[in-house]
């Protein structure tokens, strides 16, 4: 498939089910590893993948995680949230996982991860869609990103602005560049 053409494939998130962990635990390296060298060592990459970047699984039970397939794989996912966390797999939780209020608290996006083949082809941007529709309609009005330096132009995209820029502590004396990002919506 020629670039014009796999540019015009309308994606259609689908919500994640448990049964596709092992596919995203596989997918999210890839990803990492393939299009975030422009800004990070493989030695951060490395630390990161777990404790920073990683498969929520919390997010797949609340029904706020999508993934995107292609020829029955998945090449892309990405999620929003109701809870605390603002990044982390299920042993890196940033923080307690409480729920949100709509009314006063900010949604959180999640975890987005393309795979290298696919990337720049319209599946981040289908899933942001998808994310920022149903934000809405849960009632947030307020949506929080900590975005890697890799993911902020897709976010910039959206109109999210860079809030601050701070680092993530990582085992190895290492840290990851990232940066906190916000918008409203609805
Ligand atoms: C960030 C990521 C999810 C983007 O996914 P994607 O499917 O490639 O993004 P899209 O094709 O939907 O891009 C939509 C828009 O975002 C912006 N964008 C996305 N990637 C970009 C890049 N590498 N450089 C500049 N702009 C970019 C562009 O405005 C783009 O629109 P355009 O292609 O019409 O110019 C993907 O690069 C990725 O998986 N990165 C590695 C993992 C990661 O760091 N995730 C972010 C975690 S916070």
């Amino acid at each position: 498939m020629n670039d014009s053409v796999s540019t015009l494939i309308n994606w259609a998130p689908r919500l994640a089910a448990e049964a596709d962990i092992g596919e995203l635990e596989a997918l999210i390296p890839l990803s990492a590893r393939g299009l975030q060298t422009a800004h990070y060592s493989p030695e951060q990459i490395n630390a990161a993948l777990g404790p920073v970047f990683g498969v929520d699984r919390r997010l797949i039970r609340d029904g706020t995680y999508f993934v995107v397939e292609q020829e029955g794989r998945i090449v892309g996912c990405g999620g929003w949230s109701r809870r605390q966390s603002l990044y982390g797999g299920d042993q890196g939780a940033a923080e307690p996982n409480d729920a949100l209020d709509p009314a006063r608290d900010t949604a959180r996006i999640r975890a987005f991860f393309v795979h290298p083949k696919w990337a720049r082809r319209g599946i981040g941007r289908a899933i942001m869609r998808e994310c920022e529709a149903a934000i809405a309609k849960s009632g947030f009005s307020k949506v929080e990103i900590v975005a890697t330096l890799s993911g902020e132009p897709l976010y910039a995209s959206f109109g999210y602005v860079v809030v601050e820029r701070f680092e993530i502590r990582l085992t190895g004396g290492l840290s990851l560049p990232a940066v906190r990002m916000g918008k409203e919506v609805g």
